[in-house]
């Protein structure tokens, strides 16, 4: 008998070596190797080499064209992040952090799939068959055309599919399905990785789309393997802060449709419901809360603009070091904002703890932000109240130059429409359209948003 060889697999990319590495040379994580048998052992039998050649190459105008066929979801949020529907016989993967909502959401969609006399088998890796059912009650699901298969057993999995022959799977989840294939246990790359090319091949050859749920790790990568997201056609993030009820899916990667699109939901015990406008949502609280330290900015999240509240909090503080802590904001960016807030209009924050928080549990990581994180600072820090109907927009460069953004008229617009009276821009972006009910304002540098904003010295 051969003897049984392991192997040292980096669970967040899947660089594999001979011997245990404490720091992955590939992607440069800490303590992420470990051991898998190395087992191709259990060779699938090689199809003939007449079934493999049965597509020889071909010239472009000879393909024929089958146009991508789409499956609304009856939740026109989550249609728009997939590109307008999934597509029959595609792969896609919906990665989140533990109880963000995963289950709730592709169970909710089983249930509206199912209405239109459709099937959808539901793998449930994970959870009981009773607990399933008892969160379909609560979610108010009931079909007859939805399976229910609480198994982990990737070659059963595939039995019962081509069984059953429905026109969606899902997989809850890919990192507790296991293939005999490979003796690695249920979780690690191998098995992730054997078990999702299986799938790839199962949804291509049935023409059947399956959607997999995988989980976050801590370093907020897709399941470990990045590996993942390379396989797979579509992989939408499933975002949000787990104490809030925000929810927002986005897409980063799609092979049938735009990325960067997102979907905004609120979570209560009856499930998930879409957010059709969700700036008047960001907003709700803001006009009955407004303290020095608080300003509204329009960012812009896919081809969708969204005020958001930001709120800074300066403080003197008790600690040798001061604290700078940032919520839904980079901290590095907000580091930067404060050195240039420092050096170009002579701010001293060096006896003072800052903290950044962006309302509503969502992250805005553009840059178009900064101008509002900094003008919430500012505005803190001399205890003024800004003014509740003043929409900011700009990246602040390190000279102190205010920079320009993308989607500039679409974030105007926004911000009209929620009855902003004035919007501060950045001078470089050009305007072609004219906005009648919202006074544009344009500015150059950090110190001219601060006098025109604030309305001041300095
Ligand atoms: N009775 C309830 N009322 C309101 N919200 C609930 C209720 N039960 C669960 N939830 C919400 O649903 C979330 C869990 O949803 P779900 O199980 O779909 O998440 P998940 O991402 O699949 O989690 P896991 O990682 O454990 O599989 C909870 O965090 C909570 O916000
Ligand atoms: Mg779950
Ligand atoms: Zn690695």
């Amino acid at each position: 008998m051969a003897k049984i060889k392991s192997k040292f697999v980096c669970q967040n990319c899947g660089y594999e070596t001979a011997g245990y590495l404490g720091k992955c040379p590939e992607c440069g994580s800490w303590a992420s190797f470990v051991e898998e048998i190395n087992s191709p052992a259990l060779k699938k039998e090689s199809p003939s080499i007449d079934v493999i050649d049965s597509f020889p190459p071909m010239k472009l105008s000879e393909i024929e064209m089958n146009s991508e066929i789409r499956m609304s979801t009856n939740i026109s949020e989550f249609d728009r992040v997939l590109g307008g529907g999934i597509v029959q016989g595609s792969l896609t993967l919906i990665a989140g952090d533990p109880g963000i909502g995963k289950s709730t959401i592709l169970l909710q969609t089983s249930g509206e799939i199912c209405k239109k006399e459709k099937t959808v088998l539901y793998i449930s890796a994970e959870e009981s068959a009773s607990q399933i059912k008892l969160r379909a009650e609560r979610l108010g699901v009931k079909s007859d055309n939805l399976y229910i298969y609480p198994q982990t057993n990737l070659e059963l999995i595939k039995k019962h599919i081509e069984e059953l022959k429905p026109d969606l799977v899902i997989i809850d989840s890919i990192q507790a399905v296991y293939t005999s294939l490979i003796q690695s246990s249920a979780g690690s790359v191998s098995q992730i990785r054997e078990c999702t090319n299986s799938l790839m091949q199962i949804a291509k050859s049935q023409n059947v789309s399956i959607i997999v749920i995988g989980h976050v790790t801590k370093e907020g990568n897709i399941a470990g393997p990045k590996v993942l997201e390379h396989m797979v056609d579509t992989v939408i993030q499933f975002e949000g802060d787990k104490y809030k009820t925000y929810r927002i899916l986005r897409s980063i990667k799609n092979r049938f449709g735009n990325t960067s699109e997102v979907g905004i939901f609120e979570m209560s015990s009856k499930g998930l419901s879409e957010v059709v406008n969700p700036s008047e949502l960001f907003l709700k609280e803001y006009n009955q809360t407004q303290t020095p330290g608080s300003t509204i900015i329009v960012t812009s999240e896919g081809t969708r603009p969204l005020l958001v509240e930001i709120q800074a909090l300066v403080g003197t503080t008790p600690y040798p070091t001061p604290r700078r802590i940032a919520n839904g904001v980079d901290t590095g960016r907000v580091l930067q904002i404060l050195a240039v807030l420092e050096k170009r209009i002579g701010l001293n924050l060096s006896k003072q703890d800052v903290y950044v928080n962006v309302i509503g549990g969502i992250d805005v990581n553009e840059p178009a932000a900064d101008l509002g994180i900094a003008l919430a600072i500012v505005t803190c820090v001399r205890d003024v109240v800004f003014d509740s109907h003043t929409a900011i927009i700009g990246e602040i460069g390190l000279s102190g130059e205010i920079r320009a953004v993308n989607h500039i008229e679409k974030r105007i617009n926004e911000a009209q429409k929620l009855g902003f009276k004035r919007i501060i821009i950045p001078e470089a972006n050009e305007i072609q359209e004219e906005f009648k009910d919202i006074k544009i304002i344009k500015v150059k540098r950090i110190l001219e948003a601060i006098t025109r904003g604030i309305g001041n010295d300095n």
